[in-house]
């Protein structure tokens, strides 16, 4: 569990999808908050974590089934409010003496407007306009199978929906409130207005901003490492920079970076990166040029997987050298977000298909039997990159578009050869520059080009062309689980593929990908 000065607010989890979302809401009103699964919790961690409010998430079960995840013993006695969503509006009334029902007419799935009752609580503020247009309902996003059929003790309804009876519900002395719908979605307008109210009335004081969390990470640091020595890897991408530029300045000199060059970067990526490293921050750093040892391993093969999986395999044994070099370091740095760790809670139990095997460092602490520094885990990106302002970092480089760890080699499906590789950084170039001329590289995601594994003919001057195709990929996304293309206009698409049939030999045909994710990923490969 983390340590932290700041009032704390405790999510049980009960599997809900959308979990993550409810921690989001609360960091937007400078909230210190964790997520903690349901069968994690007992009372001796609720007496260390000391909350000042405890929230219920929703959840796949129903509280009929056998086995269903309940709240831990005493949670109800530490005095403090609780607010229970879906899963968890049900289970506090079940525990609590209300009763939950299935059957005929008790699910609701997607958009439903509540209205209120004649009862208020400040706990509604600002809900129920009736200036706002929608003749004082709200609306809000439902997603639930069973729902409760009789409140418990102490409650009352401040809120119905046509297949929720009881879609908002309050027990004003306990301070305890329990709703039926999503708040954390962006489907339910006026959710974060109830998390705010829901804080306020707990006393938070939203004392939880960037320049505390950078202070606060700072001392952690120092009280870890001691004066250990630690090795950070650098991409070049914003959460290992971020990660680095802090640990520099908490530690200084007792930091050395590993920056592996593996000749799968972007046009001038390894010259801006050891110049704003080395130079501007002054950072010891490794540039370990080591591309003819990757293109080398990598010529002839095609296939996707043996690709990523060669880089991987290459990757960590060139940190491993390097990294020995530095002379016994102890800790190992890594850029790890909050999303990559929170443990959610798996009712199915079984492992998902791998799609891709995602190229990272994480078996490298095993295998160097090193500790890690991790001081982003608590953070999700857009808060990454609010602390990489904090800390200075230039924002064209904090606001890059995300770039994988086997660089352009999934960007060249088919067999990499130096040449193509040569074609797909200055059609890159050209294309993300057009991209910042016409102002839309914020709007966008992800944007790239990728070499076709194609030659195709075609006619320049008076004389015939045998080139490359290439695709040019642009999405918008939130976290890159789903990502939707993005809609260029014709004029746009038009000229820059002349702009680079014109200024990149090598190339004679532009395609523009128009595929969603899912079904298409962002890669090609
Ligand atoms: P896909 O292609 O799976 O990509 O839809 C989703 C996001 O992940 C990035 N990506 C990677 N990032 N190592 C990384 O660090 C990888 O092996 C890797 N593969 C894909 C991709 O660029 C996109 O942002």
């Amino acid at each position: 569990m983390t340590q932290s000065t700041h009032d704390r607010l405790l999510i049980i989890d009960f599997g809900s999808q959308v979990t993550q979302l409810i921690a989001r809401r609360l960091r937007e009103l400078s909230v210190y908050c964790e997520i903690h699964p349901f069968n994690r919790v007992d009372e001796a961690f609720l007496t260390a974590f000391a909350p000042k409010a405890v929230i219920f998430s929703g959840g796949p079960a129903s509280v009929f089934a056998e086995g269903a995840p309940m709240p831990p013993k005493g949670v109800f006695d530490l005095g403090v409010p609780i607010l229970g969503i879906c899963y968890g509006q049900q289970v506090m009334m079940h525990c609590l003496g209300g009763k939950v029902e299935r059957g005929h007419g008790t699910a609701e799935f997607g958009r439903a407007y509540v209205t209120p009752t004649p009862a208020t609580h400040p706990i509604l503020s600002g809900w129920f306009d009736t200036d706002d247009g929608h003749g004082g309902r709200e609306q809000v996003w439902m997603s639930h199978g069973d729902h409760v059929s009789e409140i418990a003790p102490g409650f009352q309804v401040l809120g119905t929906s046509p297949n929720a009876p009881f879609a908002i519900t309050a027990n004003p002395e306990r301070h305890f409130y329990a709703v039926q719908f999503h708040p954390e979605v962006h489907h339910t307008p006026k959710g974060a207005k109830l998390y705010e109210n829901f804080v306020r009335l707990a006393g938070f004081k939203g004392d939880w901003t960037m320049g505390a969390y950078r202070e606060e990470a700072i001392r952690k640091i120092r009280e870890q490492v001691g004066d250990q020595k630690v090795i950070c890897g650098l991409s070049g991408g914003v959460d290992s920079s971020v990660a680095a530029v802090l640990i520099h300045e908490a530690i200084g000199d007792q930091l050395t970076c590993v920056f592996v060059d593996h000749g799968l970067l972007r046009l001038g990526e390894a010259e801006q990166v050891v110049t704003m490293f080395r130079d501007h921050y002054n950072m010891p750093l490794i540039h370990a040029d080591e591309s003819d040892l990757f293109l080398g391993a990598l010529d002839g093969i095609s296939d996707p997987e043996v690709k990523r999986k060669t880089i991987g395999r290459l990757f960590i044994e060139v940190f491993e050298k390097h990294a020995k070099s530095v002379g016994g370091a102890t800790f190992l740095a890594q850029g790890t977000l909050y999303p990559d760790v929170i443990e959610s809670v798996s009712f199915s139990g079984g492992p998902s298909v791998t799609i891709k095997s995602h190229h990272n460092v994480g078996g490298l602490p095993e295998k160097m039997g090193m500790k890690l520094v991790e001081p982003l885990r608590e953070l999700f990106k857009d808060e990454v990159r609010a602390l990489g302002r904090e800390l200075g970092l230039p924002d064209a480089f904090i606001g890059r578009h995300p770039f994988p760890g086997p660089g352009l080699a999934i960007r060249c499906p088919g067999e990499i050869t130096r040449e193509k590789l040569d074609i797909l950084r200055r059609a890159d170039a050209v294309y993300i520059d057009q991209i910042r001329k016409h102002g839309l590289y914020d709007e966008i995601w992800q944007a790239f080009a990728a070499i076709l594994p194609m030659r195709t003919v075609g006619v320049m001057g008076d004389g015939r062309t045998y080139d490359y195709a290439l695709a040019l990929r642009a999405v918008t996304s939130v976290d890159g689980m789903t990502a939707d293309y993005y809609p260029f206009t014709h004029e746009f698409l038009g000229e820059t593929a002349t702009r680079i049939i014109n200024e990149v030999q090598g190339v004679n045909r532009v395609f523009y990908d128009c595929t969603s994710k899912p079904p298409g990923t962002i890669e090609l490969e």
